[in-house]
């Protein structure tokens, strides 16, 4: 079987999740184990970086083992092993790309670092057999807020990114305060629906025309506002109306910016990935502008809007057939930029 196919494996350990994966040609995913560490840290409101790593040291090789054994592999038959170095967690990068050096180093093969965020784009491959660039891309997650101009499979032009808070980080900072576990991002979507998204006015800020950056800092402040001048003066709060109101804010900021940008670049599609482009509103809101501005749009299934490393694994076979592999100095690089 699999002997003309090129098979990636790829390892993915840059925040809380541990992860590995085989996937065929860039595009067929044979197996994606993702240990996520979620219950480890929620009791924390959040990622408590050093217990991450420590997570990482304990899981990298049982996910290994389990994803050969999913794909119904052995390390002998992967083309190269594939790493996310960046950006991240430090230490919990370098677990990653400890085992990765171990694994290419013992068979052999080569080595690829591989950018988290253009990981995450990649995603939409996984999905999409069809689609090709060049497309817009906007990556939103946890960390990142960014739109991209992804002209090939090795090219890629940053138009704009979050000055401060990336939106995830902003749905899970407004969930905090309300009481939501983390991560608070699919708590609040969910909240919501529950809610009037024109109940109460957060501003939307950056909306002007030709400006592709973000910022979300000043929505977050809006709503901890709005939530203590309520405590102040005793009134009841209508949380669901507070995660609609909020997210309709997020939501109208990205969809109206990434419609702009795609329209500047000249593409024809518009592709979302990151965890919060798991989000229904967003997928709702954006495809509906995005389809009447004439584009199509491609947003992942949930499993492959996290943090995965079948993503990963797509991303290293692009570099590995343009011949960009690493050498065993590869180092974590945890600000790591497109
Ligand atoms: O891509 P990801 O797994 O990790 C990073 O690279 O940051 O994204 C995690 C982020 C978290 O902030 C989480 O709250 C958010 O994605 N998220 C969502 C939803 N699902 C995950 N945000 C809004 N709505 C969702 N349904
Ligand atoms: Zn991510």
């Amino acid at each position: 079987m699999n002997k003309e196919k090129k098979l990636i494996l790829a390892l993915e350990t840059s925040c809380d999740e541990t992860s590995a994966s085989v996937v065929a040609d860039g595009r067929a995913i044979l197996s994606n184990v993702i240990s996520s560490q979620v219950p480890v840290h929620q009791k924390f409101g959040g990622v408590v970086p050093e217990i991450a790593s420590r997570k990482h040291i304990e899981n990298v090789i049982p996910v290994v083992d389990k994803a050969l054994q999913d794909a119904g592999i052995t390390l002998q038959e992967v083309a190269a092993v594939g790493v996310t170095y960046g950006p991240g967690l430090v230490g919990a990068l370098l677990v990653g790309i400890a085992a990765a050096k171990a694994l290419a180093f013992a068979a052999q093969k080569p080595l690829i670092g591989v950018n988290h965020l253009e990981g995450h784009i990649f995603a939409n491959f996984l999905a999409y057999q069809e689609l090709e660039p060049p497309f817009l891309a906007l990556v939103v997650s946890g960390g990142h807020t960014s739109l991209v101009h992804v002209q090939g499979y090795n090219q890629f032009h940053l138009l704009g990114q979050t000055r401060d808070d990336a939106a995830g980080e902003a749905f899970d900072k407004v969930a905090r305060v309300m009481g939501l576990p983390y991560p608070g991002g699919p708590q609040i979507d969910k909240l919501a629906l529950l809610g009037n998204p024109e109940a109460i006015h957060f501003p939307r800020a950056l909306s002007t025309h030709g400006s592709h950056e973000f910022s979300f800092s000043g929505l977050k402040s809006a709503v901890l506002n709005y939530l203590n001048t309520a405590a102040q003066h005793r009134q009841t709060v209508n949380y669901a109306d507070v995660a609609a109101s909020f997210q309709a804010a997020v939501v109208e900021v990205l969809a109206a910016k990434t419609v702009e940008a795609a329209k500047e670049c000249g593409v024809d599609k518009i592709v979302v990935s990151g965890g919060v482009a798991a989000n229904s509103c967003l997928q709702s809101i954006l495809s509906r502008e995005a389809v009447s501005a004439g584009y199509a749009v491609y947003f992942p299934p949930s499993v492959l809007c996290t943090d995965n490393a079948a993503m990963i694994a797509s991303r290293a076979y692009y570099k590995f057939v343009g011949g960009f592999t690493a050498d065993l100095h590869l180092n974590a690089v945890p600000g790591l930029k497109l």
